[in-house]
């Protein structure tokens, strides 16, 4: 609420999300690419500094891979859904002194209006979101599978796959799906014998959970709340295990993805106490704080 300019409706604006325009690969190595990229795009975690620690991701100014007319970040926008990429606010590289908002573009658009080559054969792309990660938000160095994950998932979005609904609600379920999938992929990299990447993965499923946590706000709230922490520290467990190269984690993953459901249910079963209800939403808008 605090990245959009105070007249937005609050219903559309936070309780809606684009709907993604994602096309899935047949092949499976090149899926599991995409879900990688897909987990990545979604976590501040592969952002270092400024950006990682006020929450800031790929998707906070891609919605579900398009773009944000409603992004306004004091000292980066300058309209709504204009973002300086070259801002030292974000970069201890890339600060250019000069205050230059560009308006975010739609990755979901026709690849003939977007400026970066996305051709496999030049890698451009690749490098293009390299310099975003490590300079623009100051990132550590990702890991190879990650970098390669999020250059296919960019190349898996596009209007071809839109589907009709040009928005959906948000819920309980489609932040859990979300996470599901991230540990899907994680489960794939360990197979691949990629640690790091399935670590991050991990840190995707845990943003996840942790916007749900943000939502299920208020003293009444707090048994669900309690939940949520437990199945996040679940996985800060695992990302320790993983580190520690145990040999359970898959099984262990496995288990929090089945169990994962009933916590879905229990949840969606409060969720007309928390923010995901467009009623309470408008209520907690209205009592928003200036500035
Ligand atoms: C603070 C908002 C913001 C964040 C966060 C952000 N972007 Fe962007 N992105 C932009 C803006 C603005 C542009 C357009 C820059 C320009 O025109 O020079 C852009 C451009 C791009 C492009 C090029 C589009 C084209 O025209 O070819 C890609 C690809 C992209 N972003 C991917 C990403 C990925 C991947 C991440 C996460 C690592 C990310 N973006 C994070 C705002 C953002």
């Amino acid at each position: 609420m605090r990245w959009a300019p105070r007249d937005v409706d609050p219903v559309a604006t936070f309780a809606h999300v684009p709907t993604e325009c994602l096309a899935l690969p047949a092949d499976p190595a090149r899926r599991l690419s995409v879900e990688v990229g897909r987990a990545a795009f979604r976590t501040p975690v592969l952002l270092g500094g400024q950006a990682a620690r006020a929450g800031v991701n790929c998707e906070t100014c891609h919605k579900a891979g398009r773009s944000n007319p409603t992004f306004l970040f004091p000292g980066v926008s300058g309209a709504p859904g204009t973002a300086d990429v070259t801002d030292s606010l974000f970069s201890t590289h890339r600060g250019d002194g000069i205050d230059n908002p560009k308006p975010i573009p739609d990755l979901s658009g026709p690849k003939t209006r977007l400026k970066v080559d996305q051709s496999r054969a030049n890698s451009r792309l690749e490098y293009f979101i390299h310099g975003l990660v490590t300079e623009e938000f100051d990132g550590p160095e990702p890991p190879k599978a990650v970098l390669a994950g999020l250059a296919d998932y960019v190349r898996a979005l596009s209007p071809a796959a839109c589907p009709k609904a040009a928005t959906e609600p948000l819920s309980v379920a489609y932040f859990l799906t979300d996470a599901r999938r991230a540990i899907a992929a994680a489960n794939g990299e360990l197979a691949a014998g990629d640690g790091p990447a399935a670590v991050l993965m991990l840190a995707s499923a845990r943003t996840r959970l942790g916007l749900i946590d943000e939502r299920f706000a208020g003293p009444a709230l707090s048994p669900s709340r309690q939940q949520i922490r437990a199945a996040d520290r679940r996985l800060a467990d695992l990302q320790d295990a993983i580190r520690a190269h145990r040999p359970d984690v898959t099984a262990r993953l496995d288990g929090w993805l089945s169990d994962s459901r009933r916590l879905e249910a229990q949840l969606s079963a409060k969720a007309a106490a928390s923010l995901f209800n467009p009623a309470r939403l408008t209520q907690a808008a209205r009592r928003r704080l200036p500035g």
